[in-house]
């Protein structure tokens, strides 16, 4: 029996997706000094829209070079990236594939290698030991959180000139519209926090300004955590309102993660027992969730089985699988699966048996970057290449950044 996995989706502006399969954006620092994307970042997309996958989220795209989240992102905060996006649409668009761009501003979560200094919500620091990666921040004016909505809205407009066939707002992950949604990162006395009707406020005005400098029928989704898993953080009663009012807004697909750089289970498999069951890591949430919005609900996180996948579907809580980590070492997955060629992957956790690297939380994120800049050099990936040596690798490298003096400093 065909897989509903493979069955196609029509968005509400009449454009129809191929299949429920989703790559959830993974940033793939394939920028090159002036922010551009590069020839590696095409070779791997096209990659990609030859994998079989319906649609493809990018890594996360900045919208201000002077607020990089990390060294090498590509950033599209003027006109002279036109032809480099329209490479990297015409790449990644290959054989009917939904193509788009993440559009991210990282506040305070940039790495100091990255940025000169952080803007938040509110001037209050992360705590604990990754706090150490980050700046001080202060706190975002009034003025400046105007020019942050239009530079969405700029972003936007020109992934859609470029080719590109949709946007994603990142609202997930500790980021700069997360601590907007956060109680605990946002305790702005004016029109900017307060309830959470306030603290949603930045969120909702991007995604008018969005559609405001695109198009009526120019799919527009949001990344959105069920909750942040921090005490005085955003909950999952919170993430309901945040949706349900996103979907009278018109947006065009919510997608579900969770967590942040601090608490991490966006990457990690949470012990509950229904979690190990079912793969999923939110999929209690988006049960939950269904029963309050009808706006179309991809889930990211822990998929790793086309029984898993096909299970989710078959509830009726989500209508897309978001896949990151497997599509970082098997970048044709969707294709296997339709072939029944692979019907389970297993990716354990990224450790290198030191606690005091592994506590860092980082390696998820290097590991499977480096994954992904093997793909843009044209070489197969590595499922077994050592921890502990990429953990190193990626210390060479962004020392060599600073060096390079790829700060945003302009
Ligand atoms: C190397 C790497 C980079 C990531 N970068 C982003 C990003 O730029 N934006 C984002 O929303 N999520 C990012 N994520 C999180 C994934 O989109 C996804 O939510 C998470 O990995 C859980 O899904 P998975 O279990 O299928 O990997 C990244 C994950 C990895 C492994």
């Amino acid at each position: 029996m065909k897989s509903k996995l493979f069955d196609n989706f029509t968005f509400k502006n009449g454009v129809t997706v191929k299949n429920r399969i989703i790559k959830s954006a993974m940033s793939e620092a394939l920028g090159n000094l002036h922010y551009e994307p590069t020839e590696g970042l095409f070779r791997l997309y096209e990659k990609w829209a030859d994998g079989g996958t319906g649609t493809l989220i990018t890594g996360n795209v900045m919208i201000d070079r002077k607020a990089l989240g990390e060294p090498r992102n590509v950033v599209a905060d003027h006109d002279s990236i036109l032809p480099f996006l329209e490479k990297w649409a015409e790449h990644g668009s290959k054989n009917n594939t939904q193509l788009w761009m993440q559009l991210n501003h990282p506040g305070k979560q940039a790495f100091k290698s990255a940025v000169k200094e952080a803007v938040a919500p509110s001037a209050i620091p992360f705590e604990g030991k990754i706090g150490r990666f980050f700046h001080h921040p202060r706190e975002i004016e009034k003025e400046e959180i105007v020019e942050v909505i239009k530079r969405f809205g700029y972003s936007a407009s020109l992934a859609k000139k470029a080719g590109f066939t949709g946007v994603q707002i990142h609202g997930a992950h500790g980021y700069l519209i997360s601590q907007f949604l956060s109680p605990r990162h946002n305790q702005r006395k004016d029109e900017w926090g307060g309830d959470v009707k306030g603290r949603m406020k930045f969120l909702v005005e991007i995604y008018r300004e969005i559609r405001i400098q695109t198009s009526e029928d120019f799919l527009i989704s949001v990344k959105l955590n069920s909750a942040d898993f921090m005490k005085a953080g955003f909950t999952e009663e919170e993430s309901i309102y945040v949706s349900k009012e996103l979907e009278e807004e018109g947006i065009d697909l919510l997608e579900i993660s969770g967590g942040t750089y601090e608490s991490s289970p966006m990457s990690k498999a949470q012990q509950k027992n229904s979690t190990r069951i079912r793969e999923a890591y939110f999929m209690d949430y988006a049960e939950k969730l269904s029963k309050a919005v009808h706006v179309p609900v991809c889930v990211t996180g822990g998929f790793r089985s086309r029984n898993g996948m096909e299970n989710a579907l078959d509830s009726n809580a989500m209508d897309f699988v978001g896949l990151a980590r497997p599509l970082a070492i098997y970048p044709d997955l969707p294709i296997l699966i339709e072939k029944q060629v692979m019907n389970e992957i297993k990716l354990d956790q990224r450790k290198t048996g030191i606690k005091k690297i592994d506590d860092l939380g980082m390696l998820e994120i290097t590991w499977y970057g480096q994954q992904l800049r093997r793909l843009a050099k044209g070489k197969i990936t590595k499922p077994n290449y050592p921890v502990i040596l990429s953990f190193l690798q990626s210390l060479a490298k962004n020392g060599k950044e600073i060096l390079q003096k790829q700060r945003s400093n302009s």
